[in-house]
Order: structure tokens, then C-alpha cells, then sequence
């Protein structure tokens, strides 16, 4: 929903505007997760004291490009390129949940007018109105409409409680206290150098970057003495909930036991796409991590112990790229990764399908094939475009597996408390695998004994780490905020689900091979289908001045006109809808006139003869459709002027190859239209609030 990034340099010289630089930069490869106000904190210049000396905080309303003009003025004078060896500066990019995206509202946000403590939040704070108002009664002011200032004023106000405490401590104390979502981070000047961070509920790693390497591949995890426990059940302030105390932990991992390194980089962010770029080393925090840094040395602190809590927190590789999530010579992330989609089609395959042999393996689920066949039922849930793949693959699905398969929007399917059976399977689709309605789903559904079963593309993701097995669909990093290639890698990932169910089924076996064979061609397919941008931008223009366009088809490709008619909503802000042929004549037929902009699918398939008699009913209306249809088909070509021909496939598959064309027409209608493709307004690459 928002992106938070920190950066604290240890014995490493840079000047404030490195550090300005390196925030601004961070930002811009998290501007996806939100984009409608910015900020950031860094030590005051005026004031080199250790303390006493006051924060400074730039925020503006806007994308990270106004701040970072805002920035480049700022650091102009000396100040500004003077080294030094320890400084830490926090920034954010902003999804508004709490309050418009003003300079006010803006993150960091401060516990006082000396900026004491600031604080960086994504997420939801769902108790913050009663933290508030117990704030307001020992004599806070509130400036903005968030519940992220709640944060930083309870802090304060812990510290004024307990000076003794570590600033880490304090933050401990202060999570202890929120309910909700967040992933934080929090810088004071009472602590000069030291940053604490934490998440629950929302992504947040640690990225390491030192010139030794480090000694160790495990963070140990360190939990609060028995002492320290008491004293906090003691002093908590009598009129705020008190959450359960952590047990006593006598197996506290010594000092020693510390990362200690010198000359060393520490980034926080809510993505590694703005790490990458830094260091490939990270530490993938968990739900109520606290990770605080102080004289270099980070440590990993528990509030509670739990039996199956791990003792300490892996140090990973990451695989990323850093050409990956750089747009290279497109102008927009979306245009390159609809572009990408010949290679990231042949990723999800990889290791996986095997055309020589015709098999299909997918290791992260493969112990848990006897169990799933077994099944009562298989249950997609998703939401937006993820639901759509499994909308484009149900009835393949309900062919190979021969199980009932039922498909549900994660959010829905939580309002109706849908019945979930220890012998359900539950599959949980999700690009960035943080979508709190498919995350909250999961846990339902975990709570409730069934199998659960991720199918991400974000490797470490909650939804993946919450998952008992799951396969990655490996699409690479998808940063526009509309998802496409993802799209489609989902719907590989579900078909080869479907084949590795089907392996053993002998009357299944032609159809199975036919997919495979058709799985084998599609790289070359889609490179095909991506020569029709040209022709696609024509008919942009024919339809970027109008205020609707309908898109029809049905059986496999009624998921493409669902999710085509999501792209142009959000991207081009033109009302667009995705009708099922089959239900044109019981309502839909009725915007239909020579005005109202009309696409039809009708492909060589099963339902084609059915898809004729709806495109008959739209001419005759006096439409003049534009028809998506398959390369050579003079007679459904008859029918309109304006058509794209798509090479043939089976038609399980077909929708991979006719959802690309409504990928470009969104683009092109977007462009046309003034839009911003990578951030469409009001919008969020992850939606990690309810
Ligand atoms: O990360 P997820 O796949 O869980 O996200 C689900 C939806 O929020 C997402 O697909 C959204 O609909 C996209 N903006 C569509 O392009």
C-alpha cells in the first residue's frame, strides 16, 4: 500500500546528500506500492550535535518526483556534502488510508514540534483512535488525519514514562500496544545512529552491505530477560490495553553471538526492488520482528516465543536482477513487462515442463499431489487480476483434475464465511503475494485444516511463507501497478497444475498432450501477438475519446474480457465492462447501439457457433464490433473492419494469447488519453488493507 525505505551507513562516509539521494532513489523503486504524497527524515544540517539536534522532515503532496525536486534545492549549500561516517534517514511514498495526500498527512510523521521521534508506516493501525485519544488526554496534539502519528507520539510518550529505556525498547513497548497492520520505521534524535524497525502483517526486509563478508548467515534472535518483561508489564500506562506479555526466554543468545561488522550499509524497505540495486544479502523479517541497529550492529528481538518460532533469521541471497526492474528503452514498466511476456512465459516452464518427455513437475507442491487428489474440492481464491487467472482456468481445471472447482474473490468470500472442510484445498493467487483480503482468506482457511497452496511471484512474500506448499510462477519483478505478465504466468502455473493432476489419467492423455504441445509453441505465439501493436494503437485511437467499451466472449475466454475490461477501468479511467456472451440477451444488449464501443472474442473453439449467434445479435444492433478472431478466419472477419487475428492454440490456452491484445489497447488508449500507466490514480500495486 505504501513503500518505506530507511538507510543507515556505519563507519561508511557519505554526505547528507548521498544519503538524500539514496532515500530519493529508494522511493522511486517503491513508488508502485503508492504514490500520492511523499517524505522523508534525515538529521537536521544546522545542528551537527549528537543531541539536541533537531530532524529535518521534507514532505510533499505528490509523486516522488516533486520531492525530489524539493530535495535538489535543499542541497545546495555545503552542508550538504560534508561526509560523515553514521547517519540514518527514513522516507516513504504514500497510499492514503487516513486522511487526503497532503503535506500534513504525508509520512514521516512526529511525536512533537522537536520532531523527537518520526516514524515511517505502511499499513493500517486499526486501534489508533483509542491510542489517540489517551495521547490527547495526557496533552498531545494531533496535526495530521493519520493513525501513524499515534506511533511516534507513543513513543514519545513511553520514553517520558521509562528514560531508561533503549530506543529499541521503547518501540517494543509501543507495538505491544497496535492492533492492525505495519510494517515501521522509526528514528530519534534522543538516538543518533540507530534505527528500529518492525513489522506485522506487511512486508519488510533488511538488506546488508558491508566490504568483509559476514561471518554468519543467521541473525540469532534475541528475546526481552525475564527483568526486562516485568518491568514492562509494570509500567505499561494503566489506560492502555494490555496485550499478553511475552514468556520468559532463558535461552537469550549472548552479545557475542551479534552480527557485529564494521564499515557497514543497513537499507529497510517494504520491497527488495529497492534494495537490489545496494546489496543482494537480506534478512526477510517475520510478523513481530523488531530490528534495531545501533553502533553498527543489528539485532533481531522477539516479544513472544512461540513453539515453532525459528532461533534465528536466515541472511539471503537475492536472485532479482538489477536490469529486472529497470524499465530499459521503454517509457512505462507496464509496456516492458506486456513485452516480456515471450520470456517470463518460458520462466514458469522452466524445470517444470518437459517437452521431450511431455511430463509436467512442479517440486513445490509435489509431495502434496496423493493429498490434493483426494480433495473434497479445489478453491481459487484472489482478487482483481490473480482471480482472474483463476476465473481463465476453472474449467480446465474441473476437466483434468475431475474435482469440484470453485472460484471466489478473496474479500467476498470472507464476508460470507464461507464453510471451509479439513478436506478442502485451497489455492491463494497473488502476484505480490501481501494482499491482505487473500492473506486474511488464508489464515481462515489454514484455521479451518484445509491445505493451503500459494501460487506467488514474490518469493519470501507473507502469502507465500503462510502457504504448506505452493509454486512460484517465477514472472520476474512486475512493477506497474496493472498486472500482465504476472497475469498470464498465473495462468500458466494453474494449467501446469492441471496437467501434473491429469499424469496418470489414461483417457485424458490426447488432450494433455495437446495442451503440452501447445504450451511448447506459446513463447513464439505471444512474440506474434506482440506484432500486432501497431495495429492495436489504430484502434486505440478510434476508441480513447469515448466513455465505454464492452467486451464480450465466453467459455475460455470470458476471463479475458473480465480482465481486459479491468486494464482499460484502470488505467485509461473509461468505464469498461466484460460481458459474457452468453448473458448479452438478458440484459446487456441494451447499451447496445451504432455509438457504444463494442470488442468481441470469438474464436475457432467449443463455443464459437454460440459466440457467432451473439456477434449476429451486436450487428444487428448496428455495432460495429472490433472482433479478436483466429488468424485466417475469413468468415468471422466478414463481419467487421476492424479486427486482430490470433494464431491458433488449443483452446485451454487461448486466453493467454487474447488477453495480450487488450493489454496494448489499455496502454495505448491510457497514452492516448494523458494517463500515467505505471501509477494509475488512486491506485496501489499492493493492497495490504482490507
Ligand atoms: O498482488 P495480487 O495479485 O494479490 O493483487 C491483486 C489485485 O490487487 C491486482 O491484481 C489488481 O487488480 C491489479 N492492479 C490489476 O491490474
Amino acid at each position: 500500500m505504501c513503500g518505506i525505505f530507511a538507510y543507515l551507513n556505519y563507519l561508511t562516509p557519505r554526505s547528507r546528500q548521498e544519503v538524500l539521494e539514496l532515500l530519493i532513489n529508494g522511493l522511486k523503486r517503491l513508488e508502485y506500492r503508492g504514490y500520492d504524497s511523499t517524505g522523508l527524515a534525515i538529521d537536521n544540517p544546522e545542528s551537527n550535535n549528537d543531541d539536541g539536534s533537531k530532524i529535518m522532515i521534507v514532505r510533499r503532496p505528490g509523486k516522488v518526483k516533486v520531492l525530489e525536486e524539493a530535495v535538489t534545492e535543499i542541497c545546495k549549500g555545503d552542508e550538504y556534502k560534508t561526509k560523515l561516517t553514521t547517519h540514518i534517514g527514513i522516507a516513504h511514498t504514500r497510499w492514503a488510508t487516513h486522511g487526503s495526500p497532503s503535506e500534513i498527512n504525508s509520512h514521516p510523521h512526529r511525536s512533537d514540534l522537536d520532531n523527537s521521534f518520526v516514524v515511517v508506516h505502511n499499513g493500517i493501525i486499526t486501534n489508533y483512535k483509542d491510542v489517540k485519544r489517551l495521547l490527547e488526554k495526557k496533552g498531545y496534539v494531533f496535526e495530521s488525519d493519520t493513525d501513524t502519528e499515534a506511533i511516534a507520539k507513543l513513543i514519545h510518550h513511553l520514553w517520558q514514562q521509562h528514560p531508561t529505556y533503549t530506543f529499541r525498547e521503547l518501540v517494543e513497548q509501543a507495538i505491544l500496544q497496535l492492533e492492525g497492520a505495519f510494517a515501521i520505521a522509526c528514528k530519534s534524535k534522543y538516538f543518533p545512529g540507530e534505527c528500529v524497525a518492525s513489522r506485522r502483517g506487511t512486508p519488510l526486509l533488511v538488506g546488508i552491505k558491508s566490504k568483509t563478508r559476514l561471518s554468519t548467515d543467521h541473525i540469532p534472535i534475541l528475546y526481552p530477560s525475564a527483568k526486562k518483561q516485568r518491568a514492562y508489564n509494570k509500567k505499561l500506562p494503566a489506560d492502555i490495553p494490555v496485550l499478553q506479555p511475552a514468556p520468559f526466554n532463558d535461552d537469550t543468545p549472548a552479545e557475542d553471538e551479534l552480527l557485529e561488522v564494521k564499515e557497514v550499509e543497513y537499507f529497510f524497505a517494504s520491497d527488495a526492488s529497492a534494495i537490489i540495486e545496494h546489496t543482494d544479502r537480506v534478512i526477510y523479517l517475520e510478523d513481530d520482528d523488531v530490528a534495531a541497529v545501533k553502533d553498527g550492529v543489528l539485532s533481531i528481538h522477539r516479544l513472544k516465543k512461540s513453539l515453532d518460532d525459528s532461533h534465528a533469521r536466515e541472511i539471503t541471497t537475492l536472485k532479482m536482477e538489477i536490469q529486472q526492474i529497470m524499465k530499459g528503452n521503454y517509457d512505462s514498466f507496464m509496456l516492458k513487462e506486456i513485452f516480456e511476456q515471450p520470456e517470463s512465459v518460458v520462466d514458469t516452464m522452466r524445470g517444470r515442463m518437459f517437452f521431450e518427455s511431455k511430463t509436467a513437475v512442479l517440486g513445490g507442491i509435489k509431495e502434496y499431489i496423493p493429498e490434493i487428489k483426494r480433495c473434497r474440492r479445489l478453491i481459487l481464491i484472489a482478487c482483481g487480476t490473480s482471480y482472474h487467472s483463476a476465473v481463465a482456468t476453472r474449467q480446465l481445471l474441473e476437466e483434468l483434475t475431475e474435482l469440484p472447482v470453485v472460484v471466489e474473490l478473496a474479500s467476498d468470500f470472507m464476508d460470507r464465511h464461507t464453510p471451509i472442510f479439513r478436506d478442502d484445498v485451497c489455492f491463494f493467487i497473488s502476484q505480490s503475494g501481501e494482499t491482505a483480503d487473500t492473506l486474511i482468506a488464508l489464515r481462515y482457511c489454514k484455521q479451518r485444516g484445509a491445505l493451503i497452496v500459494g501460487v506467488t511471484n514474490t518469493v519470501g512474500s507473507s502469502i507465500c511463507r503462510e502457504s504448506h506448499c505452493g509454486v512460484h510462477i517465477n514472472a520476474g519483478p512486475e512493477i506497474g501497478v496493472a498486472s500482465t505478465k504476472a497475469y498470464t504466468s498465473q495462468f500458466i502455473s494453474l494449467v501446469m497444475f492441471a496437467l501434473v493432476m491429469s499424469e496418470d489419467r489414461l483417457s485424458l492423455q490426447t488432450r494433455r498432450l495437446e495442451i503440452i504441445e501447445g504450451l511448447e509453441n506459446l513463447a513464439a505465439q505471444i512474440r506474434k501477438v506482440l506484432q500486432l501493436n501497431s495495429k492495436v494503437q489504430e484502434l486505440a485511437k478510434d476508441l480513447y475519446l469515448h466513455k465505454s467499451l464492452l467486451i464480450m466472449g465466453r467459455g475460455f475466454n470470458f476471463a479475458t474480457c473480465l480482465e481486459g475490461a479491468l486494464k482499460v477501468k484502470e488505467l485509461t479511467y473509461m468505464h469498461s465492462e466484460g460481458i459474457l456472451a452468453g448473458e448479452l440477451k438478458h440484459g446487456p444488449i441494451a447499451l447496445v447501439d451504432d455509438e457504444m464501443p463494442v470488442l468481441m472474442i470469438v474464436m475457432r473453439d467449443p463455443v464459437y457457433t454460440k459466440c457467432m449467434n451473439a456477434l449476429q445479435q451486436v450487428t444487428a444492433r448496428k455495432s460495429r464490433p472490433i472482433l479478436l478472431c483466429e488468424e485466417g478466419d475469413e468468415e468471422t472477419k466478414s463481419f467487421s473492419s476492424r479486427y486482430l487475428e490470433i494464431p491458433r492454440t488449443v483452446d485451454c490456452l487461448q486466453g493467454i494469447l487474447t488477453v495480450i491484445p487488450l493489454q496494448l489497447l489499455s496502454y495505448h488508449i491510457a497514452v492516448l488519453r494523458g494517463c500515467d500507466v505505471d501509477c494509475p490514480r488512486n491506485l496501489a500495486k499492493s493492497v495490504t488493507v482490507e
